[in-house]
C-alpha cells in the first residue's frame, strides 16, 4: 500500500515536476532533491548531442544495465557497444522490412479487438486493450506465434511487465550513487519467474518448428536459430520484441485515442563530456558533464516546448501537420542517429491501419469520465495515462464484412 502510494506519487510527478522547474529555471536543469541527481534537458541542441553528434559519449551504461537486467537481459534496450551492434545487426534486416501481407495479421488482431469492445458493451479500458493488441500483433508478425492475449481474460504476463518496468524505472531515477543498483530484484521475484516462464516457452517453441511457417524471405526467427550460440540469446531478442512491441504502439494508440505524444529517454556519460547549451546567464553555453553522469532527455518535454511549437504546442491539433514541418531535432518520437527506432515504419503503418479500421467501425468515440481532459502521464519506462483510458464506442449499425 504504502509502496503503491509512493510509487504512484513518484512516478505521476516526474512529467509535471520537470514542466514547473523549466519553466522557472530554462530548458536544461541540474536536479538534484530527494537522492536523485542528474541533468534534465528538453533543448534540442542537446537532444542532438546525445542521439547523434557525441553518440559514442553516452550509452546506457553500466548501473542502467544493472537496474533493467532482471527485465532486459542483454538485449538491444540495455546494452551498449558490440553487444548492442550484434543484437542490431540481428534484427535491423527483419524489423525495417515492410511487408503489406503483415496488414492482414493487424485485420486477424483488430478483429478480436472489436470483439473485445463489443463483448464489454462497447466501454472498455482501451490502456488494457491496446497494450494486448500491439503485444499479440507484434508476436504474431515477427515470432510466428501471436501471444493470443487478447483472447485470455487473465495475462499475467503483462502485469509481470508492468510491475518491473515501474519498479526499475523508480531505481533508475534514485540511481545515483548506485543507490538504484542497490535494491535486489527480491521485491520483483516473481514477476521475473512470471516473465522467464513466457520466454522460456517461446524460446523452446521457436527450437522446435525447425523451418519457418512463414512463406517467402527469411524472418527474423530463422535468424534466432541459425545466428545465436544459445538458448539465452534468443531470449534476449525475444524479450526486446515484447519491450518494444507492447507499450510503444500499444501506448501511442492510446495516446491516439485520448491525445498524442511520447517520450522520455534516459543515458550515462559514459566518458567526461559536454552539452552543448544550457549554462551561462543566457543558458546559452556549453555545460561540462562529468562520467557517470545520468542525462534525462525529454523528447516530450521539448515538444511541447511553447517557444518553439507556439501557444497552442499542448493541445492536440493534427491539423498542425497541413503546414507545420518541424525540423528533425525538434521532433523525435523515433529517436533519430545510430539508436533510431527499428520498428519506426512498422509501427506507423500499423498504427495508421489500426486507427482507421477502429474509426470505420465506430461512429463516435467518448471518454467514459467526462471533462478528463488533461490526463496525467506516469513514467514507467515509456509514459502512460496515469488512469485508464475508458472509451465508449458508438457502433455505426451495420457491421463490416
Ligand atoms: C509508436 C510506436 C513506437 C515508438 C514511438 C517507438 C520509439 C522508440 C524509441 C524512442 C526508441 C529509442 C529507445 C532508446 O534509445 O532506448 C526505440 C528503439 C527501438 N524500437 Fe521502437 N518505437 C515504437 C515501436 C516499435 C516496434 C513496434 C518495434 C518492433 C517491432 C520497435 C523496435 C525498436 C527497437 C528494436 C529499438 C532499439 C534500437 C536500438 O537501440 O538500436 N519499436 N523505439
Amino acid at each position: 500500500m504504502a509502496f503503491g502510494l509512493a510509487k504512484s506519487w513518484y512516478l505521476d510527478g516526474i512529467v509535471p515536476y520537470a514542466a514547473k522547474r523549466t519553466r522557472e529555471f530554462g530548458h536544461t536543469l541540474n536536479i538534484d532533491i530527494l537522492g536523485m541527481h542528474l541533468i534534465y534537458t528538453e533543448d534540442p541542441e542537446n537532444i542532438e548531442a546525445i542521439m547523434s553528434t557525441k553518440f559514442s559519449e553516452y550509452g546506457k551504461g553500466r548501473d542502467l544495465y544493472r537496474i533493467w537486467k532482471n527485465l532486459m537481459g542483454d538485449s538491444i534496450f540495455a546494452t551498449d557497444g558490440s553487444v548492442w551492434e550484434a543484437s542490431k545487426n540481428m534484427m535491423h534486416p527483419h524489423l525495417t522490412k515492410a511487408r503489406t501481407t503483415d496488414l492482414d495479421y493487424s485485420e486477424e488482431h483488430i478483429q478480436k479487438l472489436l470483439k473485445r469492445i463489443s463483448e464489454a458493451g462497447h466501454t472498455a479500458d482501451m490502456s488494457d486493450l491496446l497494450t494486448r493488441f500491439s503485444l499479440d500483433l507484434v508476436t504474431h508478425v515477427f515470432l510466428e506465434e501471436s501471444a493470443n492475449s487478447l483472447e485470455i481474460r487473465d495475462f499475467p504476463l503483462n502485469n509481470a511487465m508492468d510491475q518491473l518496468q515501474a519498479f526499475n524505472t523508480i531505481r533508475t531515477i534514485f540511481k545515483q550513487g548506485y543507490w538504484g543498483s542497490l535494491v535486489p530484484d527480491i521485491f520483483v521475484r516473481s514477476h521475473m519467474l512470471e516473465l522467464n516462464k513466457y520466454l522460456d516457452r517461446r524460446v523452446d517453441t521457436i527450437l522446435q518448428n525447425s523451418k519457418s511457417t512463414n512463406k517467402g524471405s527469411p524472418r527474423l526467427v530463422d535468424s534466432l536459430r541459425l545466428k545465436c550460440q544459445s538458448k539465452k540469446e534468443i531470449k534476449d531478442q525475444v524479450v526486446a520484441l515484447l519491450i518494444a512491441g507492447r507499450d510503444p504502439l500499444g501506448l501511442s494508440l492510446v495516446w491516439a485515442l485520448h491525445e498524442l505524444s511520447l517520450g522520455f529517454n534516459i543515458r550515462t556519460a559514459i566518458e567526461d563530456t559536454s552539452l552543448p547549451v544550457g549554462s551561462g546567464s543566457n543558458n546559452r553555453e556549453p555545460v561540462g558533464i562529468l562520467k557517470g553522469t545520468q542525462i534525462i532527455y525529454s523528447v516530450i518535454g521539448m515538444q511541447r516546448r511553447s517557444d518553439i511549437f507556439g501557444d497552442d504546442a499542448t493541445v492536440f491539433r493534427p491539423e498542425r501537420w497541413e503546414n507545420w514541418s518541424p525540423s528533425k531535432w525538434e521532433y523525435a518520437p523515433f529517436n533519430h542517429g545510430p539508436r533510431v527506432c527499428l520498428g519506426q515504419s512498422f509501427a506507423i503503418s500499423h498504427m495508421r491501419y489500426a486507427l482507421c479500421r477502429i474509426f470505420q467501425e465506430y461512429q463516435a468515440i467518448a471518454p467514459a469520465i467526462p471533462n478528463e481532459d488533461e490526463k496525467g502521464m506516469r513514467l514507467e519506462l515509456n509514459i502512460k495515462p496515469a488512469s485508464p483510458v475508458i472509451c465508449i464506442f458508438k457502433p455505426r449499425g451495420v457491421s463490416r464484412e
